[in-house]
């Protein structure tokens, strides 16, 4: 039996923890044991009585019987030692924190490698967009020249609404926060600092760049009103929260900002939470990957399919994911729309 050690159980954690029990077929031999959280409630026991719940992080990280920790509870510093000191006591770590991620990623990565070690981030960037393991896996012989896009759901989120629902800013960000799909700190979604974090986590995965983050040029969707957005609309454009690393030669030119977009684009028809990631290389040109970009349930799956990597690196054999098969098929006609 492979022990799991979560920190964090909010949107992101009691999503993972409920598709792990859902699934239970594909991770037959996995289990979450222990749960990090600020506060431990009579209902989370009663809901949960599995689980054993603790607020400091640090003793599921140093404990003896935990494989793997995943961390899902978000913060940068003291996270980051929590994600060390795992990592130093033999435990596998996968994390959807893009924060912790673009700017401790190299040294934490040092240390799981230097420990024989997996550290696995691919719920970091997109959501349920599996863009990094396209990044590695996907291009062999070719080079990334160009990748970026809708990378920030909640950005997207509410110039779209403000856009087409003629709801106002604040509004549209309470919703956002009601769904899930804001960061704790909503200031890092508006004022374009989580774009910025994942464009960092691309460029790595693209290029092996290693960007300070407060280098990239950086604007936030604050001062975006219903005037600009009516605006481009009347021209034919809609006005999209970009994120881009294009590299020629050893320069990398990176950008964070609402853009204008052509309403007809790929990109202007990629609404709400929806994420799209655009990829030129060499040889293929032009990739657009799109997807829903945050939420719970697209970045649990993205933790999950980590979980599957490490379960398959842990036991020295790959975990058999039984797919429905259809074995005579009965077809009904043509499946346009
Ligand atoms: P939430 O705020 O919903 O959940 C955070 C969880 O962590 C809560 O359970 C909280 O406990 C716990 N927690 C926070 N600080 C501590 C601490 N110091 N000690 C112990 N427990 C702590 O966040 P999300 O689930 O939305 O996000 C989690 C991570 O996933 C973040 O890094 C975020 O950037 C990333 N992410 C989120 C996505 C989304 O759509 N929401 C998408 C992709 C990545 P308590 O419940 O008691 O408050
Ligand atoms: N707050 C982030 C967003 C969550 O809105 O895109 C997904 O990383």
């Amino acid at each position: 039996m492979i022990r799991i050690g979560m920190l964090g159980f909010g949107t992101v954690g009691r999503s993972v923890y409920d598709l792990l029990q859902a699934h239970t077929e594909s991770f037959p031999d996995m289990q979450i044991v222990s749960v990090a959280v600020r506060q431990i409630t009579e209902q989370r026991m009663a809901l949960y009585p599995t689980v054993q719940f603790t607020t400091n992080p640090d003793t599921i990280v140093t404990a003896s019987d935990i494989d793997v920790v995943i961390e899902v509870m978000g913060g940068q510093t003291e996270t980051y030692r929590y994600l060390r000191r795992a990592l130093h006591s033999g435990k596998h770590v996968i994390t959807a924190n893009k924060d912790l991620i673009a700017t401790y990623g190299e040294t934490l990565q040092k240390i799981a490698s230097a420990h024989q070690l997996t550290l696995l981030y691919g719920a970091s960037v997109a959501g349920g967009i599996p863009i990094l393991d396209a990044l590695t896996n996907l291009l062999p012989g070719d080079e990334t020249m160009q990748v970026g896009g809708i990378i920030n759901g909640t950005s997207n989120f509410i110039l779209t609404q403000m856009s087409d629902a003629a709801m106002n800013y604040d509004d549209a960000l309470a919703l956002a926060q009601r769904m899930g799909i804001a960061e704790a700190n909503p200031v890092n979604d508006v004022a374009g600092f989580d774009a910025r974090y994942k464009l960092a986590i691309l460029a790595k995965t693209a290029f092996g760049a290693n960007v300070v983050t407060t280098q990239i040029p950086t604007q936030g969707i604050q001062e975006i009103n219903a005037t600009l957005l009516d605006d481009a609309k009347r021209l034919g454009y809609v006005i999209k929260p970009l994120a881009v690393a294009r590299r020629t030669g050893q320069e990398l030119a990176m950008t964070v900002g609402p853009h204008l977009v052509p309403a007809a684009h790929l990109l202007g028809k990629i609404d709400n939470v929806q994420n799209a990631v655009q990829v030129k290389t060499r040889n293929i040109q032009d990739l657009v990957f799109t997807g829903p970009g945050a939420g719970a349930k697209p970045t649990a799956s993205a933790v999950l399919s980590d979980l599957a990597i490490v379960h398959d690196i842990v036991c020295g054999r790959q975990l058999v994911h039984e797919k429905p098969s259809l074995q005579q098929p009965v077809i009904i006609g043509t499946a346009a729309g």
